[in-house]
């Protein structure tokens, strides 16, 4: 299997330990982070490459002791073969990112979610295979991102969203505070009472936010950043102050600053140098502790 063939990583942290950014392969760093420790993963993976991995046969869905709840082994494997059968290119893809979000699960405490981000060309096999692998009680959100910016095609419809799919490690005890949530305005002012204007909306499972302005103060120059006002939203529903939030393809390290600036605690990883540069310059000013760190080579088990 690919991940026996990688080498073991350990990363010396625990819930006490400050903010942490690890340069390393996301796989192998948080195979060695402790279960349940994290309120909130935020997942955003590249963009479906087609990158052709070695066939990987999951006979059983398990991590450590831990069985994934809701896992419903025959018939995720089921869809996940007729998926295969449809579409080689996600099938790859989906080795991929599947053993990375059988470690979300496990990473997540009793009343985490996972938001995963994704490109309107796979969220769709990736709904049904996340209702299969976390079971369809854990779903709690298909959230639209939606924008208008660059080019528009002339022959359809211009694709101009992001879906971000919302699962819950247990339905019955997740976070989910609204009332942490900014507001936005109505959209038909006119139709609803001044205390309800003055006090703003609630904001749905449709989100109008504009992408990362090229000239604004978040801009870090790294081509896949997300809007802190995004990550805001998510970070301000899914956790509470001193919570952890772990983001594994951290890129920019929009995740970290955005929880850092509302007093939450993260772990963020990301394989790419460039990645880590950006982020030590984006949180060398930060008030909170952040260190960083190479994922270290475990020894040899004996
Ligand atoms: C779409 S970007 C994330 C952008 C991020 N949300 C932001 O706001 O800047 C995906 C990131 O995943 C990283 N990545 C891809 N595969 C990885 C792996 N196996 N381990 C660690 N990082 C990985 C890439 O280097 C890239 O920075």
């Amino acid at each position: 299997m690919i991940a026996d063939r990688m080498k073991a990583m350990t990363v010396a942290w625990t819930p006490t330990s400050p903010n942490l950014v690890v340069a390393g392969d996301n796989l192998a760093v948080v195979k060695s982070l402790p279960s349940e420790s994290f309120t909130l993963v935020y997942l955003d993976p590249p963009f479906n490459t087609g990158r052709v991995q070695r066939r990987q046969t999951t006979t059983a869905v398990r991590s450590g002791t831990a069985t994934v709840a809701g896992f419903k082994g025959q018939l995720y494997e089921r869809i996940k073969g007729d998926l295969r059968a449809y579409d080689d290119v996600f099938d790859d893809y989906w080795e991929f990112l599947e053993p990375r979000l059988i470690e979300a699960w496990r990473l997540l405490a009793d009343d985490g979610t996972l938001y995963l981000h994704l490109d309107y060309r796979e969220s769709h096999y990736a709904k049904v295979l996340l209702d299969a692998l976390f079971g369809r009680e854990s779903f709690l959100n298909e959230i639209i991102w939606a924008y208008d910016y660059g080019a528009k095609s002339k022959s359809r419809w211009p694709s101009k969203h992001d879906t971000i799919l919302v699962y819950v490690k247990n339905p019955k005890t997740y976070h989910f505070d609204s009332t942490a949530v900014d507001r936005e305005p109505y959209m038909a002012p006119g139709l609803v009472t001044a205390e309800k204007v003055a006090r703003g909306k609630l904001p749905t499972d449709v989100w109008w936010h504009t992408i990362v302005p090229t000239n604004g103060r978040e801009k870090t120059g790294y081509p896949t950043q997300k809007p802190e006002g995004i990550l805001r939203r998510i970070i301000q529903a899914s956790s509470r102050e001193g919570d952890w939030v772990l983001d594994f393809f951290a890129g920019s390290g929009t995740t970290g600053a955005v929880a850092a600036a509302l007093g939450r605690r993260f772990v963020l990883v990301d394989q790419n140098p460039e990645a880590i540069d950006v982020m030590r310059l984006r949180f060398a000013d930060h008030q909170a502790p952040v260190d960083f760190t190479d994922a270290v080579t475990a020894p040899p088990a004996s």
